[in-house]
């Protein structure tokens, strides 16, 4: 049993790490801050981790083995409209746990994104250099790279998830699932790729690679490229709507505040060679994400909060 500090436990990430890991027998902690969760098998922490004197304070008093920070201003907009807080959240933050941990000798995983990367060519691989395009990308490469210069022992993972959250909102897949309810027509980015993990797929990807005690920087994304548009039309297929409802257009039609990287396909050559085993595929993780659907489970969290 290994004792775990989630941050960002009330976000979608956070969440369902949290009930994931603690579900397996381990012990955590799991912090949020304007939203602490009620009636979680977890112990749930509410703390704002900016305050100066918190994030010392809470290693003192729980000690945990491994901290897994998922606590981020993680909207891309909001983040061009509060550079200061993204600044102070996305790089900072992520910076002082590294240094609290690293005197501690605790494992540290940093949440990071594909975004870090600009996205003219895809099939990124660790070692090339990113070039992030707006605040929210910016400010979480500041983030890996403050956790790095901390803590050379840290493991960084560039993610990109999609599952079930708390309000029902804070996923693509989500956004997707509400308007097809809801009868309406959405549109699908055509010409924005990316690797979808199904969330408690990078669950069960983070805890082995704790085990392994993988450091530096590591892809953890889905195997299987895709557009958002295609990745709308395999949720609508997959839960009995019309595909037709995804509807093709460009994200270079206007209406977003951030630039958005075009292909933010990655390579996890790195993690399979490390894991010794492939990723899970994108079927499987839709199925489990419609199966938590038919089982409730979008509004069981909904309660928790
Ligand atoms: N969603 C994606 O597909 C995606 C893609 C790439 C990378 N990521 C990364 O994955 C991680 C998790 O993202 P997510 O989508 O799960 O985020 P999310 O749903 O927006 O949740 C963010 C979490 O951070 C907490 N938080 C923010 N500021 C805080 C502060 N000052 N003190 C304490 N807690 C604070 C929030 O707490 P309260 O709500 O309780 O205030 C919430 O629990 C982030 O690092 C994000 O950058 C996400």
């Amino acid at each position: 049993m290994t004792k775990f500090l989630i941050t960002g436990a009330s976000g979608l990430l956070g969440l369902n790490l949290a009930l994931a890991v603690d579900g397996k027998e381990h012990q955590v902690f799991g912090v949020a801050n304007t939203t602490p969760m009620r009636r979680v098998g977890f112990k749930s922490i509410q703390a704002e981790l900016t305050e100066s004197g918190t994030v010392d304070r809470l290693l003192d008093e729980i000690a945990p083995e491994v901290i897994i920070h998922c606590a981020a201003i993680a909207n891309v907009d909001d983040c061009e409209s509060k550079p200061q807080l993204a600044l102070e959240v996305n790089s900072r933050l992520p910076g002082k746990i590294a240094v609290a941990a690293a005197s501690r000798h605790i494992k540290m995983v940093q949440i990071s994104t594909d975004a870090v990367y600009d996205g003219q060519k895809g099939d990124y691989q660790e070692r090339e250099l990113p070039d992030p395009l707006s605040v929210y990308a910016r400010t979480k490469l500041g983030g890996e790279q403050a956790v790095l210069d901390a803590n050379p022992q840290a493991l960084v993972a560039r993610v990109n998830f999609y599952g079930w959250s708390v309000t029902g909102t804070r996923s693509l897949a989500e956004w997707f699932v509400n308007a097809f309810a809801a009868g309406q027509t959405v549109k699908g980015f055509t010409d924005v790729q990316f690797c979808p993990m199904m969330v408690l797929d990078l669950v069960d990807t983070l805890l082995e690679a704790v085990r392994l005690d993988l450091k530096g920087i590591y892809h953890m994304v889905g195997p299987q490229k895709m557009s958002k548009f295609e990745f709308g039309r395999a949720i609508a297929g997959k839960f009995g709507f019309d595909p037709e409802l995804v509807q093709p257009a460009s994200v270079f039609d206007g209406g977003l505040k951030a630039a958005r990287s075009p292909n933010l396909s990655l390579n996890t050559e790195k993690l399979t060679t490390a894991l010794h085993h492939e990723l899970p595929l994108f079927d499987a993780g839709l199925q489990k994400f419609y199966d938590q659907y038919r089982h409730g489970f979008p509004q069981l969290l909904k309660s928790l909060s």
